[in-house]
């Protein structure tokens, strides 16, 4: 009887110490979790005062570095609006903010263009070395330039059929424009390239031509500095056709629509589109087409973007 209280009195000590080491363990591990928790993001940030759904997007944006920045820097609600924007970049999200403290009479999408295409700058005002192993996706404009021995590659020379005078280009830009060019004659029209590949040299002695003609703002408008030309790179075409090689005209022409609907699909596309000025830096040029590819000549043809937009976003990111 003595003995089988014992027995009933060890079965309580080892059931109340069993539980007690359970709760001890239970809350151990909570406490533990808890402070896991505490060291995530998705804590901190709601802490900060962003809503999860915010905090969501926020860490899938950004990198650990850049959110430990964001702790740093009270809840921003133009940082929630600008990850939304289709070509915004997280790397230059400290210069979107910066640019738009100071400009915040102009669009978010305006400031995420104007920093990934540096043009925050001033044209000429921010050097850039092309990045030359992309070759058929080079850019180079008033920021990113060429150096003065720069190949191009093989150039060729076009046949008379396609071009007025003597006109070289690199090329499969050549191969592409044939194309091109075969394509349009099917539907009567007869493209004709009157500038092409031009040295460092060549493009210097352009450059000052429009200067001393005609000033050295105007010349700024429709002529690169050399270096800066995309004609150096052998992937450029001044394109019009056979009966009309008019600056001014061009832009009414049969042939300037025919290349507006399909350059596209042979890999052109048009460099210095209308309005687009204060990104590209040059004067809308109805006769300037540029070899990028077919792939990427369609994105920018499908998302009415410059090239120097797309660079910024695809190639240099
Ligand atoms: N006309 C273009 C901008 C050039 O000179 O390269
Ligand atoms: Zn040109």
């Amino acid at each position: 009887m003595k003995k089988k209280r014992k027995l009933k009195k060890n079965v309580y000590v080892v059931a109340v110490i069993l539980i007690f080491v359970g709760l001890l363990t239970f809350s151990g591990i909570k406490i533990y979790k808890d402070y896991k928790y505490k060291q995530t993001y998705e804590y901190k940030l709601l802490e900060h005062g962003y809503e999860l759904k915010e905090v969501k997007k926020l860490e899938k944006t950004f990198k650990d570095k850049d959110l430990d920045w964001l702790l740093t820097i009270p809840k921003n609600k133009t940082i929630l609006k600008l990850v939304d924007e289709k070509y915004f970049l997280a790397k230059n999200t400290k210069e979107y903010l910066d640019y738009y403290e100071d400009n915040d009479d102009i669009s978010l999408d305006m400031v995420i263009t104007k920093i990934n295409t540096h043009t925050n700058y001033d044209f000429y005002n921010h050097d850039i070395d092309v990045d030359t192993s992309l070759k058929y996706l080079i850019n180079c404009n008033k920021f990113y330039h060429l150096a003065k021995d720069y190949d191009p590659g093989e150039i060729v020379t076009i046949p008379t059929t396609y071009a007025f005078g003597t006109q070289k280009i690199e090329k499969t830009t050549y191969e592409a424009y044939l194309n091109m060019w075969q394509a349009a004659k099917e539907e009567n029209i007869h493209l004709m390239v009157n500038s092409s590949y031009r040295s460092y040299e060549e493009q210097e002695e352009i450059y000052n031509n429009y200067k001393s003609s005609y000033g050295e703002d105007y010349a700024n408008k429709y002529a690169a500095k050399p270096g800066y030309s995309e004609h150096q790179t052998g992937l450029a075409l001044d394109i019009f056709s056979l009966d009309n090689t008019s600056t001014k005209t061009f832009v009414n022409s049969a042939a300037f629509t025919w290349l507006t609907n399909n350059a596209y699909k042979y890999g052109f596309i048009l460099r210095y589109p209308l309005d687009k000025e204060n990104i590209t830096g040059y004067s809308f040029e109805s006769w300037h087409y540029r070899y990028v590819g077919k792939d990427v000549a369609k994105y920018i043809q499908e998302n009415n973007i410059t090239y120097d937009e797309y660079y910024a976003y695809f190639i240099e990111k």
